[in-house]
């Protein structure tokens, strides 16, 4: 359940609001001054807080610089009209996490509270690193007792207490923004913002401006100035999540903030100063992007000043038994219920499977089987067939059909497109290769920057590919 503080002095948009989130998971707290919101958050503790800008009594910019100091880490959304932007834009200087502009576009509106929540999750679930699991409480955390997750701990433990940038890496699922988390939550800076950043999920023209900001008339559209994620975050962390996927003219500006700190924002001259650590991640291998001089040189060095990678779950299967106890535990605590019991066969069927979609995939499969299991234990026919049925060595089950369900599609084109990569010798026939393009366009509705990350390549890749095979006559893909 998630608290929202909603500070407005007029009782319609009050009443507007109410009825626009109208959600099982929100509870909306009110108040109607900036006094009176500020009196309640100690008691109420929200986990955001939306807020006018133009209020009477204490302004909503006054309310702002005081919530910053009560608690920096409550994300506050100010809803503001288009005669107080010049406000706005101060405020989003101040630390604000967003601003909506009136009269609301509903869907906008829910998606920036959406955004907002998941900000506020990653900075105060804080993520141990070795949780205790043997304690009656289910504590959150990076689970593992492999050799490889043992040298994981030591290094989050290290980077941790430094100010020192982190590169991330490891195949889709392995745990990375868990780790990223991880940094954060013990380092000096876990008072500070965490503010997390999609590169992949951001079209290219506008990663830019979200992370720099831009001045007003920068480019078409841009009516308004803008500041982005590292001027807002400012003394705190920023995550660079898939970083690979970056443009040339953005990878320089991460360079140079690196270095020293500064940036201009997109179309301005004007270089403004930040105190920012960064974490950044990938499942790309990088190295192999600088070698083929899709990504800097010198970004890539600055970066891997202390890497962490993690490693696939199939090389580290003795942490499968402690993961699942780990989710079980998980579920039932969300669904305030005593954990259920895991079969010893099922066991075995989990460390056996190959595990494409890493530990991604064996939480999907365990709370697939938590909902399936009739009784309070988990049989052989919960689980996925892929699992149950071949278990397998490694290799995709004969019968298996692309298609035939939405997982099994996607787990062996990631399976098919490792192999390939990880031998060259190896080709995919090509009308395979077609086919699971396709595939994966059509599971993810045509979504490319999806549709690569379930086939593990990068959206460059998957665009040649959608052109190599004339795919877009097919799927009327743009
Ligand atoms: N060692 C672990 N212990 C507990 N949970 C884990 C562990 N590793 C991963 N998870 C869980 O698995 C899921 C995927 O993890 P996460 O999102 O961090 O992966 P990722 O490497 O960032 O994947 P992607 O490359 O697809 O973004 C999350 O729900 C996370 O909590
Ligand atoms: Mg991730």
């Amino acid at each position: 359940m998630n608290k929202l503080l909603l500070i407005d002095d007029e009782e319609d948009v009050r009443y507007s609001i109410q009825r626009i989130i109208d959600s099982p998971e929100i509870e909306l707290v009110t108040a109607s001054s900036g006094e009176e919101g500020l009196k309640l958050i100690p008691k109420i503790k929200p986990d955001l807080v939306l807020m006018d800008i133009r209020m009477g009594g204490i302004s909503g910019m006054e309310t702002l610089r005081r919530i910053r100091q009560l608690d920096v880490k409550l994300p506050v959304i100010l809803m503001t009209g288009y005669s107080t932007t010049q406000m706005t834009i101060e405020a989003m200087k101040l630390g604000a996490y967003d601003y909506l502009l009136k009269p609301f576009d509903v869907p906008k509106f829910k998606e920036i509270i959406a955004n907002a929540l998941k900000a506020a999750r990653d900075m105060r679930q804080v993520v141990s690193y070795q949780p205790l699991l043997e304690s009656e409480d289910y504590e959150l955390g990076i689970v593992g007792r492999s050799e490889a997750m043992q040298q994981v701990f030591k290094l989050i433990g290290q980077v941790a207490v430094s100010d020192a940038t982190a590169l991330v890496t490891g195949e889709s699922g392995t745990g990375k923004e868990l780790v990223a988390r991880a940094i954060y939550h013990h380092s000096d800076r876990s008072q500070q913002p965490f503010l997390a950043v999609n590169c992949a999920a951001i079209p290219e023209q506008l990663l830019e401006s979200e992370l720099f900001g831009h001045e007003r008339g920068a480019f078409t559209g841009a009516t308004l100035q803008r500041i982005g994620k590292f001027e807002q975050c400012n003394k705190g962390t920023i995550f660079l999540d898939e970083i690979g996927d970056m443009t040339p003219a953005t990878q320089t500006k991460i360079l140079r903030v690196l270095q020293n700190g500064t940036f201009e924002r997109v179309g301005g001259n004007q270089p403004i100063q930040v105190d920012v650590r960064v974490i950044a991640a990938t499942n790309k291998p990088l190295e192999a992007a600088v070698a083929a001089k899709q990504f800097r040189e010198d970004l890539f060095y600055r970066l891997n000043v202390v890497r962490i990678h993690i490693a696939p779950l199939r090389e580290r299967r003795e942490d499968i038994p402690l993961l699942v106890n780990y989710f079980l535990k998980k579920f039932a605590h969300e669904q305030q219920r005593p954990p259920k019991s895991v079969a010893s066969n099922v066991i075995k069927l989990l460390e056996k499977y190959h595990w494409p979609g890493n530990v991604r995939e064996l939480e999907n499969a365990i709370r697939r089987a938590h909902v399936m299991a009739k009784s309070d234990a988990i049989l052989q026919s919960d689980l996925p067939p892929e699992i149950s049925g071949q278990g397998g060595s490694g290799a995709p089950p004969p019968s298996a059909t692309i298609g035939a369900r939405g997982d099994d599609a996607a787990a062996l084109a990631r399976q098919l497109f490792q192999w390939a990569r990880r031998d060259p010798k190896l080709k995919i026939i090509p009308a395979v290769e077609r086919e699971l393009v396709i595939q994966a366009l059509k599971e993810t509705n045509n979504n490319q920057v999806h549709a690569a990350k379930l086939l593990g390549i990068t959206r460059a890749t998957l665009r040649k590919r959608i052109d190599k095979f004339g795919i877009q006559r097919e799927l009327n893909v743009k």
